[in-house]
């Protein structure tokens, strides 16, 4: 992949076609946008938006190459994920892991019993029942809890936590909850009012390398990195940069990158203040990133089986499941956080910035 980028665009196709197995069929999505396709997507289409793809090289993910689809309408995101990725200590490569692919139901319930709780207890089976009524082989329920709020007039919340598997399992959340309303309500004695899914906490994703600096560059980027934890104006701008590739990753592959904003700063508050989503730090002189974040995705269902190019895009990655989509997220996300910060503690960012901006003009 050495002077991918300077490649012509024909070229690049052809590279990436070779690398990733596409067929022609594949290749005509990727440049061709059929705005009829959409018609049903959303309501009163008049067009498409179309948005470039390109591809971050240089990726090691617990042993395995990638060159990983990013769509995105930013200058040097690209390339400071490839970038990134390329100055990761290769013989290690990045190890990522994601867990707990678990989705959260909430049930409102308004004026309750005072003893509904005990009640939601004694029928605990009729209600796991109910919900396994509602929810493919697939999805396992983890967890239903029952808990009262400390508000006028007296409110409480049923959750139910469900194993998605390999669905980002949105729509199966919500049909659990407005399924079983009628029976919460009888439980309870309560009117139950919302019915919804909670967009905290879905799948939690982690990528951990050692990356190639000079001792000093290291030592300032574990400064600028103090600055954003310490900082919550800092931090935010500093989680920006880790979304511009999660989401750049989530846009080309079909996700709801709503859905994982959300989760994401809420996650950065997990010690009751908005902070760092990363952490870096020297050890022997050598530097260390992290990136723990929730990432709510999924691999079967919504975008990702009708939109045509995010269906290529799942393809140049190996058809992953939605562990390992997660796991490659979160390893693009380390790396833009690497680019960001090595840039903003040496020469800055807008030189390179300028240039990308400087080619756009000329076209
Ligand atoms: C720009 O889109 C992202 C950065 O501002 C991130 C950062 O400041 O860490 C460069």
């Amino acid at each position: 992949m050495h002077g991918f980028h300077k490649r012509t665009l024909d070229d690049r196709i052809k590279i990436v076609a070779n690398a990733c197995n596409l067929d022609a069929d594949d290749i005509k999505t990727l440049t061709t946008p059929n705005p009829k396709n959409y018609d049903t997507y959303v309501e009163n289409v008049i067009g498409t938006f179309t948005l470039p793809m390109g591809v971050s090289t240089n990726f090691k993910i617990n042993s395995r190459n990638y060159l990983i689809p990013m769509v995105t309408e930013e200058p040097s995101v690209i390339a400071a994920a490839s970038a990134g990725a390329k100055a990761v200590q290769q013989k290690e490569g990045i190890m990522a892991t994601s867990y707990d692919s678990h989705l959260t139901g909430q049930i409102q319930i308004i004026k309750p019993r005072h003893d509904a709780d005990v009640k939601i207890k004694d029928r605990i089976d009729e209600i796991k029942t109910a919900i396994n009524t509602f929810l493919s082989k697939r999805m396992k329920i983890k967890d239903v809890t029952y808990e009262t709020l400390d508000l006028v007039p007296a409110m409480s919340k049923l959750e139910i936590v469900v194993d998605t598997g390999d669905a980002m399992g949105a729509n199966a959340i919500n049909t659990v909850c407005e399924g079983i309303a009628p029976l919460i309500e009888e439980i309870t004695g309560g009117r139950v009012l919302l019915r919804i899914l909670s967009n905290a906490m879905p799948r939690i994703a982690h990528a951990k390398a050692s990356f190639d600096v000079k001792e000093d560059v290291g030592n300032d980027i574990v400064l600028a990195y103090k600055f954003a934890e310490a900082d919550q104006k800092r931090a935010v701008t500093h989680n920006k940069g880790i979304m511009n590739g999660i989401d750049a990753v989530a846009n080309a592959t079909g996700q709801d990158t709503r859905a994982i904003e959300a989760a994401a700063h809420m996650y950065a508050c997990k010690n009751g203040r908005y902070s760092s989503l990363s952490e870096w730090k020297m050890h022997n002189g050598r530097l260390y990133g992290e990136l723990r974040m929730p990432l709510s995705i999924g691999v079967v269902g919504g975008m990702t089986k009708h939109h045509k190019t995010a269906t290529v895009a799942l393809k140049m990655l190996g058809y992953p499941d939605a562990e390992k989509l997660a796991e490659i997220m979160v390893s693009v996300g380390l790396c833009q956080n690497f680019s960001a910060l090595r840039a903003l503690s040496t020469d800055g960012i807008q030189k390179g910035h300028m240039k990308l901006h400087a080619r756009r003009q000329q076209s």
